[in-house]
């Protein structure tokens, strides 16, 4: 069983969704101990973005004339990981409404035609189907009840599509939300999300 650990947040220590990936983490190591665990930190190591040389190497014009050859293989090293695990657990914080910039990097390398999708004549086929992606999201205000402040939930409506595009359609969320509304706030909610992430179901 593999398992790929990644973290998003660019408050280290201070950070609640790698505080809530790693009780996700350490809930699954307890639950089987043979467990293999990669981790990848995209702040400390962030994928550059993609640009039309990379692109050109995917489709393969020779990365070394284009100078990618790093960045391709980065790419490759990131998809490889992806499709080798088989739990995918994710520190997601919330900036500007949606995924930190470094998770959508991640996300351009991992979300590649042929390989985690396919388009057919019936529409998108996910190929990642079979994966269990949880997801620990933090966010500094409050996006559940309260319909205009939903709307500008990019977060997690955008993470559930794309896993939903490549065939992980159950993704596992759990989130700590109004952590800057109050200390006392962010202390409730870190407790609730703590207690889903030490109750998730044995890997
Ligand atoms: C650059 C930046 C942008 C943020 N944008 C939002 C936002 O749009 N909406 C929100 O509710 N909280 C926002 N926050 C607050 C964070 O979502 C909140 O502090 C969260 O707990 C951060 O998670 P982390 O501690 O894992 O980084 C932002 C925080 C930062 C640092």
């Amino acid at each position: 069983m593999k398992l790929l650990h990644i973290d998003a947040s660019i408050l280290g220590g201070n950070s609640v969704s790698r505080q809530l990936s790693a009780a996700a983490v350490e809930r699954l190591r307890q639950t089987s101990p043979g467990i293999e665990v990669t981790y990848r930190d995209i702040t400390s190591t962030p994928l550059a973005h993609l640009t039309g040389a990379h692109l050109a190497a995917a489709q393969g014009a020779s990365p070394e004339a284009l100078d990618v050859r790093e960045d391709v293989a980065a790419s490759q090293a990131v998809l490889d990981e992806f499709l080798a695990a088989d739990i995918i657990v994710i520190g997601a914080p919330m900036y500007n409404f949606t995924i930190p910039s470094q998770l959508k990097a991640w996300i351009d390398r991992i979300l590649v035609a042929g390989k985690t999708f396919k388009y057919t004549d019936k529409g998108v086929n996910g190929l990642a189907a079979g994966k269990r992606v949880i997801v620990t999201i933090s966010r500094g205000g409050l996006y559940g009840a309260d319909p205009p402040s939903a709307a500008g939930e990019h977060l997690e409506t955008y993470l559930r599509w794309v896993f939903g595009f490549i065939g992980i359609h159950d993704p596992e969320i759990i989130v700590a939300e109004g952590t800057q509304i109050s200390p006392e706030h962010r202390e409730k909610a870190m407790a609730g999300a703590l207690q889903a992430a030490t109750s998730l179901r044995a890997a």
